[in-house]
């Protein structure tokens, strides 16, 4: 079988009726979002550029609520970049790749500062800005600027493989469908904005990975996996290799006032910069793992698990108990548990707090 559909590649002909076929689409059945603009209207960049550093590997629905907090917290621009960073990692809290609320900061600082809070309408200076790739550069091009670009997430790429029914798997197949969904949008400068909009719609609502809603696809009678009926078998992708695993200790350690030991994370790394319970090392064998040497373990309860982005997790809540007076101050900080949620915990350390405190 020949890896790609030649059906489709030999021709763009049908570009035309594919974009105005998804055009009709969306004018009907766009999703209400609260960073978009009402129909016919161009959305403000801020509230694109917001989202769309929201929505990197976050679902829409996920992202609503942060995205309105943030809106009514800092209205613009301007008053996040005059923000004070912890109360941004502080509203971020819980939305996961700590790094993006770091980034966001620091661009909403330079865009304040350095542009006038006006954002650059071309990709190449937008990927400039800290936090702002490929991906979403092209997305502020095209949905705040309405100026073409090849916007591809996850969304749109299940789109154009169905379309095209690649049989190139993904990742390794991801440069082909970029290339795919550049020749169905480079150039075309009908409405560029809601095109890209509305093939992350139909991806989302319709094109959905599990069980699509082929006959309500706009695009079906000209999709090739459609006509083959197997729609569901794209994308393609390589056999995942399970994530390595990782064992480690998280400790609860109460002093004679009934404070919590709490550790400030070191701004690099996983988690940066977030306040978590303390933890020994995270390493591949429990049995390799020491316990911090300023605690000893009185009691455990089950382990539990967490899954990041490249590792397992598995962590056993340690009750411990200290002969220590004092700890290093800008790591280690006492804190009653009535000021927890105020420190707006990673999910990870959500889970061991509520398992200590059964
Ligand atoms: N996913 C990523 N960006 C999006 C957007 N602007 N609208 C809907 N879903 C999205």
């Amino acid at each position: 079988m020949n890896s790609f559909s030649t059906k489709k590649m030999q021709s763009t002909d049908d570009v035309p009726v594919f974009r105005k076929k998804i055009l009709n689409w969306y004018d009907i059945h766009r999703r209400v979002l609260p960073w978009r603009a009402l129909s016919g209207k161009i959305a403000s960049p801020y509230y694109v550029w917001l989202s769309e550093i929201m929505l990197q590997q976050t679902t829409v629905q996920a992202v609503i609520p942060y995205f309105l907090k943030f809106i009514q917290k800092w209205p613009d621009v301007h008053a996040l970049a005059r923000a004070d960073i912890d109360e941004v990692m502080t509203a971020w809290a819980g939305l996961g790749y700590y790094a993006r609320a770091r980034n966001l900061h620091k661009c909403a600082q330079i865009i304040s500062y350095e542009y006038n809070g006006v954002f650059p309408n071309v990709q190449i200076d937008l990927k400039t800005l800290p936090g702002v790739g490929d991906y979403t550069s092209a997305a502020i091009t095209s949905i705040a600027f309405d100026e073409p670009a090849v916007v591809v997430d996850g969304n749109i790429e299940r789109v154009f493989a169905r379309y095209f029914a690649c049989n190139i798997p993904l990742p390794s197949g991801k440069k082909y469908l970029k290339r795919y969904a550049a020749l169905y949008s480079e150039g075309c400068v009908d409405r560029p904005g809601d095109y890209a909009q509305a093939l992350m719609d139909l991806g989302a609502t319709i094109c959905r990975p599990k069980s699509p809603l082929c006959s309500d696809c706009p695009v079906n009678e000209i999709c090739i996996a459609n006509e083959e009926g197997v729609s569901e078998a794209y994308p393609v992708r390589k056999l995942k290799e399970a994530k390595p695993k990782r064992f480690g200790f998280v400790y609860w350690l109460v002093n004679e006032h009934g404070e919590v030991l709490v550790e400030k994370r070191s701004k690099k790394g996983l988690l940066g910069g977030m306040y978590g319970l303390p933890t020994s090392e995270w390493d591949a064998d429990i049995s390799c793992v020491r316990h911090l040497d300023f605690l000893y373990a009185q009691d455990s309860c089950d382990p539990f698990f967490h899954i990041f982005t490249h590792f397992h997790l598995t962590l056993y809540p340690v009750f411990a108990k200290s002969d220590m007076v004092s700890f290093d101050g800008t790591r280690y900080v006492w804190k009653n548990i009535d000021e927890f949620d105020g420190l707006a915990f990673p999910s990870v350390f959500k889970k061991a707090i509520s398992l200590f405190s059964l």
